[in-house]
Parts: C-alpha cells; structure tokens; sequence
C-alpha cells in the first residue's frame, strides 16, 4: 500500500519531531536545535542533533538523520507503514486500509489500545458517578487532590458483574477482542464477566500515554490487595514503568529518576512535588525497564519499602542496573513506605533521603555489617562472595577500581588480593574488548570540529578571533586539523580564494551534503561568537575526555597486572583530569 503525500505531510505538520524523539531521548536545547546522546551508536559526547524548524534530526556521530518517520523506523525497529501508522493515529489522521494480514494484525492491537482506553473513561465515569462515591471517599482518605486523580486517570471498576462487558458490547466490541485486552475473563461456570470489579482502578499507560492495562486496588481488606491486567499483546508488565509517560520530562530536567515500588507511592510522591518518579510496581526490574530508564538519565535512586530494604536478593537484583552503566544508589525511608512518608513529613524531607541515598556497592556492604562481622576470615569471605560479583559488572573502570579500593579498606584486604578474586568472577563484561561498529568506514571527525570549519569556511573574519583561541593540533582529527591549518595560514597571508575547495573537501569527508544544510543556516549569524567559542571549548573539552578514556583503559591495565602503585597514580591523574587539572609533569615522567 502507498500512503498519499499530501496525507504524509499532513501527518508531518501535526506531529512535532521534538516531541517525538523526546519521547525516547533526553533532548536538551542548544541554541536553536537540540541535542542528545545519539540512540543509534555508542558515544560519550552528544552529537544527535534535532531541528525544530527543518522537523528533522542527524547525528554528527554517525551520520543518520531524517524526518519523523525515520527517526521511528530506526528507534522503534518497525517498517515506513508501521511507523505512518503510528504517527497518523496519534494525530488522529485517518489512513486507507488495507486487507493484507500485517495490517489486520495491526489494527487488531489497534482494538485492543481503543478496548483499554474504552475502559478507562468507563471507570473514571464511574468514579464520578453515583456508584463512585465510596471510591471518591477512599481517595480523598489517603489524600489524592482531585487533579491528582484526574492527571493520572484513576477510576472505580463498580461491583455488578459484567458493567463494563455491556458497555463495551453496546459500543462494537467483541467479546473475543475483550478477553484478550485482559479486561473480561471466562468465570468457573463458563460466564463471561468483568475482570476488575469493586476495584480502585489505575490505568497503565506506556510512554506515549497511551493505555495498555490496569491495576485495581480492593477497596477494604481483601486477596488480593491488587488485581493487574494480564500478559497481553499490547501489555507486559516487564516492559514497562508505571508513571513514566508523566514524569519522563521530570527525570529528563532533574536528570535523575525515583524508583518506588507502588502505585500508591508514585503517586503521592508526585503529587507532594517529587515528581521524577516511577514505579515497577512490585516486580524486580528487567533489563527491558532499565533500557528504558536509561532513555532519560543515568541516574537511578530506588527507594525501598521498609519491609524487604536491603534483602540481598532485591539488592542483587539491581546489578542489572550496573549492568546497563546506570549509576545506582539506595535508601529506605525510615520506617515507613514513601507514600506514608511524603504524606507525614512532606516533600523537603523526602527530597533530603533522596539526596542522601547511597551508591549501591557502599550500601549492600553496610547492610552485610550490620549483619555479620566483616572481621573473621568467614565474613571477609562471605562479602567478597557477595558483591564482587556486582562489581564486576560495573563497565567503568574507574568506578570499578573506586570500590575495589573501598571494599579493600572496609575488609582491611589488600587490593591485589581483590583484584586477582574479582578476574576470577565469572564472566567479566569489562574485560572483553568493545566492538566498534564499521570500524573500517571512515569515521567522520568530531562535529565541534567540522562546525567550527563550516562556520570559519561561511566567514573568513572569525579566523583571527579562532586563531587566539585553538591551536591546530588541539583537533583530533588529521582532515580537519589540515583544513584548519590551511585556513589559518590563508588568513595570515591575506589570500582570498581557495575556500570553495576547501569546503567542498569538508563536505567530501563528511559524505554528502547533509550535513551542510543542516547547520548552514540553522545556526543565527548573531550567534556566531557564542557558536565559535562553544565550538573551541567543545573541542578542548573532548581532548579532556579522550584523555580519560586513555587513562581509563590504562586503569584497566593496571587493574589486571595488579600493580598497585601505578593504579593509584593512574586514578589520582584521573581525578585530576576530570577536575580540569592536568599533571602535565607526571604525564611527562611516564610517556
Ligand atoms: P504494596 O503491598 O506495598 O502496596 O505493593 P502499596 O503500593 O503500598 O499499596 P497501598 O499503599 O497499600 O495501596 C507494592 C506494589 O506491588 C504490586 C502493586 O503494584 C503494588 O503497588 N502488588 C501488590 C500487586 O501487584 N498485587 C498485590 O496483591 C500486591
Ligand atoms: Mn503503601
């Protein structure tokens, strides 16, 4: 099937691509476009760029870029249709059918999303209506503010048996269509009937906000306490994070995100302020939900219930975080869950345990000492038993040999003893070498580089003020560091002419013009000093980084032939690196 034109640009001027990809990625603005870490290879610097006013985006990275329907092609992994589908039913612009089976696959989840989010104005009509009026009464008890409950959707499933079976039939729903969106079920006696019923009712949307399932809670005492939507084809509770289509912009301000346990808690502590939330909703998390995290921060705080803090198996179960280079750190609420918390002793004390959580290696060993003696031989043995292995899984080198250092102290160990226990943990993911993909394609330079170029190239007089502030062997890469030169030596002489070949040699080691319009005239010639200067310190700024990279492999090194010294002085210079701080001297002494 081939959609019409005018219905793709139709689609393409309701739909913001900003939105879009924010969905997926923390975008953060940078003058007229924004930025993020690119989705589609591994890197440190952001060079995934997104404009506003053109609707597209492109890495400097690795050269993909595109419109909207790209961007969800690569970042959802589905087909052109798939993703004009997509897009056109969330602008609510209607597309020809087709009779082929994947389109009637399509639009059968299609019924099951209208089916959850049929029920979900069912049960809030409830709420609101005479049958309500317990409900109503539960919620205000626990403190939920009427916008609370109607930010997050919250609705009564009443008690007749099959209330939302006749309204759906009545509304063209199959009963087929319903038990497979979860949301009726076959009783004992072969009846159908309504799944939820006399239940609180917690919608669960995905990112997009879009409902996929529900919780319901019981309204008094009662097994069990929460009944939740089935596996189905549009929901698996693994897969998602309650909460996350709310607060997704606030982990991506805050640049951190909350991890509760309940539904309850998410809301409340959203509600109190402490908005950059979300929950897993009893389950330990999967690799799946960690991925999706890691889509708006590296920075994780999970809060634990009271009842079950510091269980070693809930404890280890957040290695997987580790796993997926998220930075994890832990705290309990005294003696309470964060819901009763947050309600008691408001959102100031709550934000104050949250900024005082501990990273997860120094909490789980706090945990084991309050436990056993880390003195005797056994529970010397016993916490390197237990978290070694955790360590191990962590990818950053410098962090790693941070809590070898640390567990060292704790256990009064020596660090080489550590260090040849930790090689013989199973399966370390930071020994094997990290793949480069394409490797044999020529890399494209780092974009500051090629911006700063464009830029000089668009405007000769910014050389001389370009000149003062970056020498040419500050650029990393060989191409451009030979454009740069040629360019300063040109200015010095005064000569004129040349530039067109020079530009058009950028272009070639770019690969295509893409990149040229991109930037050419999105960036305001007002800005050009600001551009530069960002440009320039972009650029000392990623020399910075390549130097902790090289320290960090050399950290490595020293990690596996366990010479002690040299990895003390490797992390010192790390540090000091990393705090702007060169030792050029000591640098000098070992090259
Ligand atoms: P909790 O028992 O801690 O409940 O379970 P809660 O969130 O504090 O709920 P309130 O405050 O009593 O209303 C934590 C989470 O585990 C899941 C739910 O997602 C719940 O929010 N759970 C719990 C279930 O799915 N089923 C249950 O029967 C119990
Ligand atoms: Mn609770």
């Amino acid at each position: 099937m081939s959609i019409p034109q005018e219905t793709l640009d139709q689609i393409q001027e309701r739909v913001d691509i900003v939105e879009v990809i924010s969905v997926h990625l923390p975008l953060k603005r940078a003058g007229r476009n924004f930025r993020a870490s690119c989705p589609f290879h591994h890197e440190k610097t952001p060079s995934f760029m997104v404009s506003p006013e053109k609707q597209i985006f492109h890495c400097f990275g690795c050269g993909e870029g595109g419109d909207v329907f790209r961007f969800l092609m690569k970042m959802e992994r589905i087909e052109f249709l798939d993703a004009v589908r997509s897009l056109a039913e969330k602008v609510g612009i209607p597309l020809p059918k087709r009779g082929d089976a994947s389109t009637e696959r399509a639009s059968e989840s299609v019924r099951l999303y209208e089916a959850n989010a049929l029920a979900q104005s069912y049960y809030r009509e409830c709420l609101l209506g005479k049958e309500g009026e317990e409900a109503r009464r539960y919620f205000s008890n626990r403190g939920l503010e009427a916008k609370t409950i109607e930010v997050f959707q919250l609705g009564y499933a009443p008690s007749s048996p099959n209330a939302f079976l006749t309204r759906a039939s009545s509304k063209g729903f199959s009963e087929q269509v319903l038990l497979r969106a979860g949301l009726i079920l076959k009783g004992e006696d072969g009846r159908l009937r309504d799944r939820f019923r006399h239940r609180l009712m917690f919608p669960i949307g995905n990112v997009k906000g879009r409902v996929l399932g529900f919780g319901g809670r019981i309204l008094d005492q009662g097994e069990p306490k929460y009944l939740n939507s089935p596996e189905t084809e549009i929901y698996s509770k693994g897969r998602e994070l309650y909460g996350l289509s709310l607060s997704g912009k606030w982990i991506r301000e805050k640049e951190m995100a909350i991890v509760v346990e309940g539904y309850m808690d998410l809301i409340t502590l959203f509600q109190a302020g402490v908005q950059p939330v979300v929950s897993t909703l009893g389950t330990s998390f999967t690799r799946e939900q960690a991925r999706l995290l890691k889509r708006h921060t590296h920075d994780v705080v999970v809060v634990f219930d009271p009842d079950q803090a510091g269980e070693a198996a809930s404890l280890r179960g957040l290695d997987l975080l580790l796993e997926e280079d998220l930075s994890v750190r832990v705290v309990t609420l005294p003696g309470v869950d964060p819901d009763d918390f947050v309600r008691k002793k408001g959102s100031a004390a709550c934000w104050k345990e949250i900024d005082g959580a501990k990273p997860l290696i120094p909490y789980r060993l706090d945990r084991l000492a309050s436990k056993i003696s880390l003195k005797t031989p056994e529970g010397k043995a016993k916490a390197c038993q237990e978290i070694l292995p955790s360590i191990a899984k962590i990818g950053n080198a410098v962090l790693r040999s941070e809590y070898i250092r640390e567990l060292g102290e704790r256990l009064s160990l020596k660090q080489e003893d550590l260090l040849s226990e930790l090689k013989k943990v199973k399966e370390p993911s930071w020994g094997k070498e990290k793949e480069i993909p394409g490797k044999n394609i020529q890399t494209p330079p780092p974009p500051a580089e090629v911006m700063l170029l464009q830029l000089l190239l668009v405007d000769e007089k910014w050389i001389p003020f370009v000149w003062e502030r970056l020498e040419t062997d500050e650029l990393s890469d060989g191409r451009t560091q030979k454009i740069l030169s040629t360019l300063y030596e040109r200015s010095k002489k005064g000569e004129k002419t040349g530039v067109a070949r020079l530009a058009r040699e950028l272009r070639e080691i770019m690969g295509g013009g893409f990149f040229s319009e991109f930037i050419g005239d999105s960036l305001d010639l007002l800005d050009k000093e600001k551009a530069l200067t960002d440009c320039v310190l972009k650029i000392k700024a990623t020399q910075k980084i390549q130097r902790l990279d090289q320290l960090e492999d050399e950290i490595r090194q020293a990690e596996r032939s366990k010479e002690e010294g040299r990895l003390k002085a490797l992390m010192e210079e790390f540090l000091a690196v990393k705090r702007g701080v060169v030792l050029t001297q000591k640098t000098k002494e070992r090259t």
